[in-house]
């Protein structure tokens, strides 16, 4: 039975994945590195560091900086990020979220966060969503990143609940992998060939409804 909801954050709840591409997308360009739309896409859900560490890899200059100017060109990038966040409104909520949001009200369903962003209490904030949930991943406490199951297994424990009494969503390819990994119901939002291991795939958030995703749900 379907007791509770776990979500990511950046490109699910709000767009602010489209300030994390973009922002690291001006860091790589800064490097001399120029990315695929591929490259880019595929930083999607992938911790800061990480992220970083991919870049240089993309560009062939994953041996080239020390650790503290990798710090510091990660600070730079989060600085862009966060002057970004900065702008945000209760009106970047994706649509179709509010919906969402209050039919697992409705149902009494337990929500949690499992998002790799230290920002995303600040995000969460800005939006005024920050109540709505019963907890949130600290990711200062994981060891791995997405596509690590990690991640989505603690956000279920703070719900207190089982693999299979939850759904996940995910706009990213290493979420959706780490959502199954878990055990979980993924949801996947966006390219149905990219996000292709979810288990209910949906182009945008708008075309979320709760009591479909749910009847796929039983049905497993
Ligand atoms: C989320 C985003 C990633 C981002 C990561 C870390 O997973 O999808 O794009 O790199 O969080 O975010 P942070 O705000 O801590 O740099
Ligand atoms: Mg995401």
């Amino acid at each position: 039975m379907l007791k509770g909801l776990l979500f990511d954050l950046d490109g699910v709840l709000t767009n602010s994945a489209k300030f994390h591409l973009t922002a690291w997308n001006n860091l790589a360009k800064e490097l001399g590195i120029t990315l695929t739309d591929a490259q880019l896409d595929s930083l999607r859900g992938i911790s800061r560091m990480d992220s970083l560490n991919l870049i240089l890899q993309y560009g062939g200059q994953e041996d080239k900086y020390s650790e503290a100017e990798k710090e510091k060109f990660a600070a730079e990038k989060n600085a862009k990020f966060v002057e970004q966040v900065e702008t945000m409104t209760p009106k970047d909520i994706l649509p179709g979220i509010p919906e969402l949001l209050a039919d697992a009200k409705k149902q009494n369903l337990k929500m949690v966060i499992a998002s790799a962003s230290k920002n995303a209490p600040k995000i969460l904030t800005r939006l005024g969503i920050m109540d709505e949930f019963d907890g949130i991943v600290d990711p200062a406490s994981l060891h791995h990143g997405k596509p690590d199951p990690e991640i989505y297994i603690k956000a279920q424990e703070i719900a207190g609940l089982k693999a299979d009494e939850v759904i996940s969503f995910e706009d990213a390819k290493a979420g959706v992998e780490a959502i199954k990994a878990a055990g979980q119901f993924a949801v996947g939002i966006g390219d149905k060939e990219l996000l292709k291991e979810a288990d209910y795939i949906v182009p945008t958030t708008a075309d979320l409804k709760l009591s479909k995703i749910e009847a796929v749900f039983e049905e497993k």
